[in-house]
C-alpha cells in the first residue's frame, strides 16, 4: 500500500489567521475513492495551533485499503467488493481472508485458511477455568471483555520482535476462538456443559452447533440458520473506522498486545451508541409493544429535552440507507419463514416504525435511516439467541476487521502512538491553600 509521507502533492490548501494575517500551506492528497483530505501533521508545529473535532467527524485518522464507505450513496466496499455481493455469493471465513490479504483466496488458500481457522477453536483447558470465576448473571460482554483479553497470557505476544508466524498465528488465533468463547459465555449462563468445536462443522455451523447442542442427542443445524449465520458474520466483519476499529487501532499503536487490543475493541463495542444497539432495539420494540404507540415514540425521539432515541436509526457516516440493514431485512423473512413465525409480531412493529420514520420530516431532515442494528436482533431472536447475546454475536465477526485493520497498521512504516491533544478550559495557575485557610474558597 502506497504511505501517503512520500507522495508529494502539488495541491495545497492555505490558512489565514485573521487575527494577524499569518498564511500557512498544507498539502491536499487524494486516495482512490472518497474525500481527499488535508495533511496537517505539521499544523501544530507550524501554528503553535491545534485543530478541534470532537467525535472526529471530519478527520481521517490513518490511511487504510481495506474497507470503503460512501454514506451519501449507501455504498459498503470490502477491498472493492460490494456487500451485496460478498452477502449474497462469499461466506464468512472467505470475508475474513479478504480482509487481511486484500485478494479473494484462491482454493487452495481458502482450503489452508479455512483448516488454519479450524485448529484454532479449542480453548486452553485452563481458560475454561475462567468462566467460573463470573457471576452467572453476568452480561456475556462482560465474560467477553474478560475472556479475550486473558488469551494474553495464555499467548504472550510480544510485538518488538513478532515475527510474521507469529503475528499470524495471534490473528488465526482471535478469529478461531471468538465463536467457541462465546458460545461457552452463553452456556456458562445457562448453566449448561461446554461444547466442544466439531472440525467438521463449518464455521457459522460450528458456532451454532456450540451454542444450542446438548451432549445427550444428536443435534443437526438447520441448514437455514448456518446460512443467514453466515450471512450476519459477513455483513457485521469491518466498517472502516468505527468507534470500536479505532480503539483497536489506538490500543494497538502503543504495540500492546493483538489480544489485549481487541478486548478494547470488545469493550467499545458494548456501547448502546455502537454495537450494543441491537440489544436495544430489541428492548425498545418491547418497550412500544404495539403499532398505536408508535408515533408517542417518534415523537420521544424528535424531543430535544428527552434523552430517548429511536434505537437502530442513525449513523455517523451513512446519510442514506445502511446497505447491510437492507439485506438483513430480507435475511428476517427467510429465518422466521424457517421458524413458522411469519406474524412476529416485533417485525411488524419494525416495519411500521420504519415506515412511519421515514416518512416524519425529522428523520427526512436529519438522514436517519435504519442502521445494520435495527433488524439484526429480530433475526437473532428468531434464531433462539437471548438479548444479551446479541452484541456478543456483533463482536465474533467485527473480530476480522478488528485484526485486519490492527495488522494493516502494525505494516504502516509512518504509524505513531496515537496521542491526542485538548482544548483546554480548566484553572489558570494557582498558589496552593493549606486545609486551615480553605474556608471561604469558592467550588467553580
Ligand atoms: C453502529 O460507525 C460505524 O460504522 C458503526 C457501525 C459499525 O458497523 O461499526 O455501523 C455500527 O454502531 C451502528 C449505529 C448503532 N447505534 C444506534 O442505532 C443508536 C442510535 N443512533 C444514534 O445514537 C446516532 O445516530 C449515532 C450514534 C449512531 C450517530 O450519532 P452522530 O453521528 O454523533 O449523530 P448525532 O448524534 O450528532 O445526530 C445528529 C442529529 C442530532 O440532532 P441535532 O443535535 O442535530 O438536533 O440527529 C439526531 C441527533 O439528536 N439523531 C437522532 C438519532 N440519531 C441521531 N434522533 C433520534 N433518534 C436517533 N436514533
Amino acid at each position: 500500500m502506497s504511505k501517503i509521507h512520500n507522495r508529494v502533492s502539488e495541491q495545497t490548501v492555505t490558512f489565514t489567521d485573521n487575527r494577524n494575517g499569518n498564511n500557512w500551506e498544507f498539502p491536499i492528497i487524494s486516495g482512490t475513492m472518497g474525500p481527499d483530505v488535508i495533511d496537517i501533521r505539521r499544523f501544530y508545529n507550524d501554528t503553535g495551533m491545534f485543530t478541534y473535532d470532537p467525535g472526529y467527524t471530519s478527520t481521517a485518522s490513518c490511511e487504510s485499503a481495506i474497507t470503503y464507505i460512501d454514506g451519501d450513496e449507501g455504498i459498503l466496499l470490502h477491498r472493492g467488493y460490494s456487500i451485496e455481493e460478498l452477502a449474497d455469493q462469499s461466506d464468512y471465513l472467505e470475508v475474513c481472508y479478504l480482509l487481511l490479504e486484500g485478494e479473494l483466496p484462491n482454493t487452495s488458500e481458502k482450503s489452508e485458511f479455512i483448516n488454519n481457522i479450524t485448529y484454532h477453536t479449542l480453548l486452553h483447558e485452563k481458560l475454561n477455568h475462567f468462566f467460573q470465576g463470573f457471576r452467572r448473571d453476568s452480561h456475556p460482554m462482560a465474560i467477553m471483555c474478560g475472556v479475550v483479553g486473558a488469551l494474553a497470557a495464555f499467548y504472550p505476544y510480544s510485538y518488538e520482535n513478532s515475527e510474521p508466524g507469529q503475528r499470524k498465528l495471534a490473528i488465526h488465533r482471535l478469529i478461531a476462538k471468538m465463536p467457541t468463547i462465546a458460545a461457552n459465555a452463553y452456556r456458562y449462563s445457562k448453566g449448561l456443559p461446554f461444547v466442544f468445536p466439531d472440525n467438521s462443522l463449518g464455521f457459522a455451523e460450528n458456532f451454532l452447533h456450540m451454542m444450542f447442542s446438548t451432549p445427550c442427542e444428536e443435534y443437526k443445524v438447520n441448514p437455514v440458520m448456518a446460512n443467514a449465520m453466515d450471512r450476519i458474520l459477513v455483513l457485521h466483519a469491518d466498517h472502516e473506522q468505527n468507534a470500536s476499529t479505532s480503539t483497536v487501532r489506538l490500543a494497538g499503536s502503543s504495540h500492546a498486545n493483538p489480544f489485549a487490543c481487541v478486548a478494547s475493541g470488545i469493550a467499545s463495542l458494548w456501547g448502546p451508541a455502537h454495537g450494543g444497539a441491537n440489544e436495544a432495539v430489541l428492548n425498545m420494540l418491547m418497550e412500544i409493544g404495539s403499532v398505536d404507540r408508535v408515533p408517542e415514540y417518534i415523537r420521544r425521539a424528535k424531543d430535544k429535552d428527552d434523552p430517548f432515541r429511536l434505537m437502530g436509526f442513525g449513523h455517523r457516516v451513512y446519510k442514506n440507507y445502511d446497505p447491510r440493514a437492507a439485506i438483513l431485512r430480507g435475511s428476517c423473512h427467510a429465518v422466521l419463514e424457517e421458524v413458522d413465525t411469519k406474524n412476529e409480531p416485533l417485525l411488524e412493529l419494525a416495519v411500521e416504525l420504519e415506515r412511519i420514520a421515514l416518512e416524519d420530516d425529522y428523520f427526512i431532515e436529519k438522514k436517519l435511516f435504519p442502521n445494520v442494528d435495527f433488524y439484526s436482533g429480530i433475526v437473532y431472536r428468531a434464531m433462539g439467541f437471548p438479548i444479551s447475546m446479541f452484541t456478543v454475536l456483533f463482536s465474533i465477526s467485527r473480530v476480522a476487521g478488528w485484526i485486519a485493520q490492527w495488522n494493516e497498521m502494525t505494516h504502516d512504516t509512518i504509524q505513531k502512538i496515537g496521542r491526542p491533544r485538548q482544548l483546554f478550559n480548566g484553572s489558570t495557575p494557582r498558589k496552593f491553600v493549606p486545609i486551615n485557610r480553605r474556608a471561604g474558597l469558592k467550588h467553580s
